[in-house]
């Protein structure tokens, strides 16, 4: 059985369909990344799963019982980290752990020693004393993860956790989550940074417009375009008798030109790059450079919508 169950769940408000009837499944040890630009109704979905808004119709499972209806069976299994930042400035950021911790219900020796635990966890052992106020955005989105763990939930929810941080803070909580998930925590994880997501989660559901419209592994999702590998050439000199020789090569679909560049869509990347220098050597056109492009998520969302992923 699966740990979670989404089911046909939309949410509206108003008129805006922010989700819009998704179907997923999380098992117990996946990093399920949820991949979707602005607005594609990511947070909706995860607030709903947190048990924080209730859906307008569908259901969510947590071992196939439903969450709509008995929201308790699975709020002390959840950790959630918001995707906005909430912490209390003026405390520090043990002080702030110590809170979250009673919470949750920890107290005494059990929770200094759980804070302990966590900020060797999040990398902040060192700034534990001073006030939150004085910390990196990076710094505080580490205490926010820590107070998520501290009740080391079965399932951990992370909103967008790397926005607005520096690069080091960003490596830190990716290395992190992948710790966590090592020792056993679910997780979901939601982004609009496809090389997170690649990096991160065993499966991908890439949301937009409040639907998923594809999802599977890194690798099956990069199937959906293996058809269309992208090569752009350079030569000293572009002339006809060149081009009308590109598109004599096997599995070549499309040519263009492109400024100085050709650019060339082709169903089959195997022997594309060989294919084009064998041919290629019998003209006169020297070539300057050529680059094949591996199809990524950032791709396929582009192939999917017609729009990129980034704004
Ligand atoms: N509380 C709300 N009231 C009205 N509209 C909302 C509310 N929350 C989200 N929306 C709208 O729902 C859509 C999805 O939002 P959201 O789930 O925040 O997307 P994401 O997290 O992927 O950026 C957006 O159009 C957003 O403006
Ligand atoms: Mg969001």
């Amino acid at each position: 059985m699966s740990l979670l169950k989404v089911e046909n769940l939309s949410k509206e408000f108003n008129s805006i369909k922010a989700v819009n009837g998704i179907n997923f499944e999380v098992n117990s040890g996946d990093i399920l990344g949820l991949l979707g630009p602005n607005g594609a109704g990511k947070s909706t979905t995860i607030s709903m799963i947190s048990t924080l808004i209730r859906p307008s119709s569908g259901d969510i499972l947590y071992k196939g019982e439903s969450i709509v209806k008995n929201p308790k069976i699975i709020q002390k299994n959840l950790g959630v980290v918001p995707q906005e930042i909430a912490l209390y400035p003026t405390l520090s950021g043990y002080e702030n752990l110590k809170f979250w911790g009673n919470i949750y219900g920890l107290r005494g020796r059990v929770l200094k020693e759980r804070i302990d635990e966590i900020s060797e966890i999040i990398g902040i052992k060192d700034r534990l004393k001073d006030k939150v106020e004085k910390y990196s955005g990076g710094m505080k989105r580490r205490i926010n993860i820590g107070a998520s763990i501290l009740h080391k939930p079965e399932i951990l929810i992370m909103d967008e956790p790397t926005v607005g941080i520096d690069p080091q803070s960003r490596n830190h909580i990716l290395q992190t989550i992948l710790d966590l998930n090592k020792q056993g925590m679910t997780i979901i994880y939601t982004s609009h940074y496809m090389e997170e997501v690649e990096q991160l989660c065993n499966k991908i559901s890439i949301m937009d417009k409040g639907k998923i419209i594809a999802c599977g592994t890194k690798e099956e999702l990069i199937q959906i375009i293996k058809d269309n590998n992208k090569i752009t050439l350079r030569f000293d000199d572009v002339t006809d008798t060149l081009i009308q020789n590109i598109k004599t090569i096997d599995y070549i679909k499309e040519v263009k030109v492109e400024g100085e560049d050709i650019v060339v869509l082709s169903d089959n990347a195997n022997n594309i790059f060989k294919d084009i220098i064998n041919k290629l050597s019998q003209l006169d056109s020297e070539i300057l450079s050529i680059e094949v492009e591996k199809p990524n998520l950032e791709t396929v969302f582009l192939h999917l919508t017609g729009r990129a992923l980034r704004d």
